[in-house]
């Protein structure tokens, strides 16, 4: 298997601008990119627009404008937006490009020749929203399209038919012998059902409109979009040698609404056309907005451009690929993005690259500081990096970029965890310098590695990390880069400034923020939420703002015993996928045991080293197992998505909170 790696999103319709569900296909087929990339592999990647068929036909003419003007205008946002989101593609497609079109007449008289294209005569079903033909059992009631569930339109015309099932076979045979060819296994699962109950011939063009490929030789016909849009992934491939190398492809991401598209006729048509089928077909899942099915209708077709500027495009990619198990389907929650931006990269990594970085000024005034004998605790740090670098490519070469970021943030965590054990200030404090140099010295070649590993998904960020902490900006080339083992370096070398690099996002803005893009409020749901004060917040999927309770004394708030408390240990409580049970240092002698509803939020590893606020002085409560928690932490939010109230630095473990 060649070592090129060809990626391709979908080739996407031009009736609608890029949305959440198209930018999350084509970040995913960004990251992966970018980490071959960084694995030496050289990459490409493809994106482009579909423009051909009915549906874009019937638009243009209602709006009485020319098609092709029309599709000109129309497939513009899309070569536009996805740079400014960092996804850069290496070429992008357009079905209307001549070269696209004559080698496509090419490749329709080479199967033609081969005598897998036949006339006949076609009636049946056809969904102009999915440009796709269906059976009369697999419309829904009333013949609706099962996806769109609109009226499906009877058609009866001329046609050149694929014949497609003499594929039936082998396509059942290419399951067999390569599963990995549709990924994830459920959706082959799908797939090889499907092609079992039967494969018949499928119609390939069309003669009542005429927005498409002509059929060589036949010009009253055009050719079936699907088949024009396919063939979009090859065509530009054969402009080159060197593109031809990129051949086959490695991976055609898809969402899981095309797989039937691409795992069933792709191959088949490539196979009849006498070309190598691609590698992999991996079709991810759907996601909803703020729990509801995005639709134009309801105004919830948010604009990534708009998102990434609200929240920055490495939040929005972040969010994107680590929220949602690839291959399943979930839900772009933005009250769970302002969590993760929060939690996961402002806390965790941001605050972790900032207390490395004050430490080591104040130790070796902004060099790189000198790295003496290793003990146990680098040791055990760097034995976690080397884990986590594995784990994380395999991952991401398992086309699973969520686990590979969690594998990535268990570095993040335990390098918080390793600064609070091995305490630098505390060394340094007891005129050890040395020793803190040491530990921040390891801590900061961990810290270059982690900005490697988190290129892909938030490649700004990790450019910007690294200025920070004196590298270079990421630079691709034949080299595998991946970090397996930190690279040390040199005593002395300039370090950057620290900055912030995810500034947080505080209860003022996130109450804006969720305002403009929070869950649209439904005309149902608005009459029974009146007193919600905030139109983003009053479905039933969101968090309505509770009403003020009833004014309370001072005398009633001096009561509460709030303090400052540093998180020393966080771990999973069994059996409940709720809980954490968590060890605080409030300055007292011995540390509190605590328990609380975190878990959802929160990997217990990110916690540690948190400084937050407690309720000190609640009485005690049981969880059963013998968990009693001694106190409260603050935090605000759903349960799957709380922000945890903390605290800067300066104030000790202790203080109160007044
Ligand atoms: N033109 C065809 C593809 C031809 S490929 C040779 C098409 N275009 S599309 O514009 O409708 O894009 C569909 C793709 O957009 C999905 O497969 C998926 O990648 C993405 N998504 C659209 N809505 C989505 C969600 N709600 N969630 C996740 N992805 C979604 O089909």
């Amino acid at each position: 298997m060649s070592d090129r790696f060809y990626i391709t999103t979908p080739i996407y319709y031009i009736n609608a601008a890029p949305h959440i569900g198209t930018a999350y296909t084509t970040i995913a087929v960004d990251a992966l990119t970018r980490y071959h990339r960084l694995r030496g592999q050289p990459g490409f990647m493809l994106t482009g627009t579909d423009e051909h068929g009915l549906k874009i036909e019937r638009v243009a003419k209602e709006r009485n404008v020319s098609v092709r003007a029309f599709a000109g205008e129309m497939s513009v946002p899309f070569r536009d937006t996805w740079p400014q989101i960092d996804c850069h593609f290496d070429h992008f497609v357009r079905t209307t490009d001549a070269d696209h079109e004559q080698r496509v007449a090419e490749i329709w008289e080479r199967i033609k020749k081969n005598g897998d294209l036949y006339l006949g005569a076609y009636e049946g079903w056809y969904c102009v929203g999915c440009e796709g033909y269906y059976t009369e059992k697999e419309l829904d009631a009333g013949g609706l399209c099962p996806i769109h569930k609109t009226p499906a339109e009877r058609i009866r015309e001329q046609t050149y038919f694929f014949r497609l099932s003499k594929y039936q076979d082998r396509l059942l045979d290419l399951y067999e012998r390569r599963p990995s060819f549709v990924q994830p296994t459920t959706r082959l699962n799908e797939v090889k059902s499907f092609v079992r109950s039967g494969l018949e011939d499928i119609s390939v063009s069309r003669t009542t409109f005429s927005w498409g490929v002509p059929v060589p030789g036949d010009p009253q016909h055009v050719m079936y979009v699907w088949f024009d849009a396919l063939f979009s992934y090859l065509t530009p491939m054969l402009a080159t040698p060197e593109r031809k190398a990129f051949w086959p492809a490695k991976v055609h991401m898809v969402g899981k609404d095309i797989l039937r598209f691409h795992a069933v006729y792709w191959p088949a048509f490539l196979w009849a056309a006498g070309i190598e089928i691609p590698e992999t077909i991996f079709a991810h899942g759907f996601l909803t907005v703020n729990g509801q099915k995005m639709s134009k209708s309801r105004g919830n077709t948010i604009n990534p451009l708009a998102l990434a500027e609200a929240f920055g495009i490495d939040t929005l990619r972040y969010y994107l690929m680590r929220a949602v198990a690839f291959g399943q389907d979930g839900d772009f929650n933005i009250a769970d993005l302002i969590g993760r931006h929060n939690a996961d990269l402002g806390n965790a990594l941001g605050n972790l690259c900032n207390r490395v970085l004050k430490q080591t000024e104040t130790v070796s005034e902004g060099k790189f500081p000198e790295k003496g004998e290793l003990e146990d605790l680098e040791r055990g740090l760097l034995e976690e990096l080397a884990t986590g670098a594995r784990a994380a490519a395999d991952a991401f070469d398992a086309i699973q970029p969520n686990r590979a970021l969690e594998a990535i943030w268990q570095v993040v965590g335990a390098t918080n965890q390793y600064i609070d054990r091995a305490a630098p200030w505390a060394a340094k404090k007891r005129g050890d310098v040395r020793r803190a140099s040491t530990i921040l010295a390891t801590a900061l070649d961990v810290l270059g590695a982690v900005s490697t590993m988190v290129w892909p998904v938030i490649p700004r960020s990790a450019d910007a990390m690294r200025a920070q902490i004196g590298l270079e900006p990421i630079k691709v080339g034949s080299k595998d880069v991946w970090p397996f083992a930190v690279t040390s370096r040199r005593a002395g070398e300039p370090l950057g400034v620290a900055a912030p690099i995810f500034p947080r996002i505080d209860a003022e803005r996130e109450k804006q923020l969720m305002a403009d893009f929070g869950p649209v409020q439904e005309e149902s749901a608005a009459t029974t939420t009146s007193t919600s004060t905030s139109t983003a917040t009053s479905t039933s999927t969101a968090t309505a703002i509770p009403t003020a309770p009833s004014t309370i004394t001072y005398d009633d708030f001096a009561k509460l015993d709030l303090r400052v408390g540093v998180v020393l240990r966080a771990e999973r409580v069994a059996g409940k996928d709720k809980l954490l049970s968590l060890s605080i240092d409030l300055g007292e002698p011995e540390p509190r045991p605590l328990v609380a509803g975190l878990a959802l939020s929160f990997k217990p590893e990110e916690l540690v080293g948190t400084r937050v606020v407690v309720i000190a002085n609640l009485e005690p409560r049981k969880f059963g197992k013998g968990l009693v928690s001694h106190g409260m932490l603050l935090a605000a939010g759903p349960s799957e998505a709380l922000s945890m109230v903390t605290v800067a630095e300066k104030a000790a473990p202790g203080t109160k909170v007044k």
